[in-house]
């Protein structure tokens, strides 16, 4: 069983169609990335994997998704459940103006996961999976804020991990990051995938080619293609996406 799987999708901004007729199957523990030009659908496809999209007002959707086999249009599906299974990391760091312990310890508290007594082992956990543990144990306390972009992705991924989600949603993560900041995020999407399914969105394509397992190509709300990522990069299928992988396009 695919770990989300798609089918006929469809979704609409009242009258503007922005996903169109899109299947796919996304597998447990790979890294899946989705390429395409500007507006073509990508965040939106993202935010439809934790009904995000249910947030913003005229948004109609048909077909069907899947996570593990649960239909999460369905009734019975808890939305606070929802997002906490399938986190998401954005663009830009969006830490919360506090400590850098606290950022960590906020989903937790929230959620009431974790007893006060074992928050310290779980902040200690999640900021080494995110290999800043070393780097920050004596900072714990001072604002997120005082951290580099890089860390504050990083911490940011962090928080996320201490809610125990299983499927990591990344919309361009490294697009206000230098290459160095980069490379270390890729690194670290290396080592999450063994344990988390990762769909990341970027307009970078030696990162696609770098970090995926399985690629998909969008143009104008449309799945192109979709397929193993070698296979994508040097033997697409489709004229379109020889086109824009070769940067002929556009
Ligand atoms: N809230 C919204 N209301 C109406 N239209 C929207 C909304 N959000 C996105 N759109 C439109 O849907 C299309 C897809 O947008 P989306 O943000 O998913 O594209 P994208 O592939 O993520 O683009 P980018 O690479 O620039 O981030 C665009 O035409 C966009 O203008
Ligand atoms: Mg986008």
């Amino acid at each position: 069983m695919s770990k989300i799987h798609v089918q006929d999708l469809n979704l609409y901004y009242s009258s503007f169609h922005a996903l169109k007729d899109v299947s796919m199957n996304i597998e447990a523990c790979r890294i899946t990335s989705m390429i395409g030009p500007s507006g073509c659908g990508k965040s939106t496809l993202l935010r439809v994997f934790n009904r995000m999209n249910d947030l913003i007002d005229g948004v109609r959707i048909e077909g069907e998704v899947l996570i593990d086999g649960k239909n999460i249009f369905g009734r019975d599906i808890l939305l606070s459940e929802l997002r906490k299974r399938i986190g998401m990391v954005f663009q830009r760091p969006n830490p919360f103006p506090i400590s850098i312990f606290e950022n960590v310890a906020y989903g937790p508290r929230v959620h009431g996961l974790a007893k006060s007594k074992d928050l310290e082992g779980l902040v200690e956990r999640c900021l080494s999976a995110v290999e800043l543990w070393e780097v920050l144990k004596d900072k714990l306390h001072h604002s997120a804020l005082s951290l580099s972009g890089e860390q504050q992705q990083r911490l940011c991924i962090a928080r996320l991990l201490a809610i125990e989600p299983d499927v990591l949603l990344m919309d361009e993560p490294c697009s206000a990051l230098d290459p160095i900041a980069t490379a270390k995020i890729e690194e670290l999407c290396f080592q999450l995938k063994e344990r988390y399914t990762i769909v990341i969105v970027t307009h970078n394509m030696q990162q696609a080619a770098r970090i995926s397992d399985d690629v998909g190509f969008m143009l104008l709300g449309e799945l192109v293609e979709f397929g193993q990522t070698d296979k994508i990069f040097t033997n697409p299928v489709d004229q379109r996406t020889n086109d824009y992988i070769s940067g002929r396009f556009g």
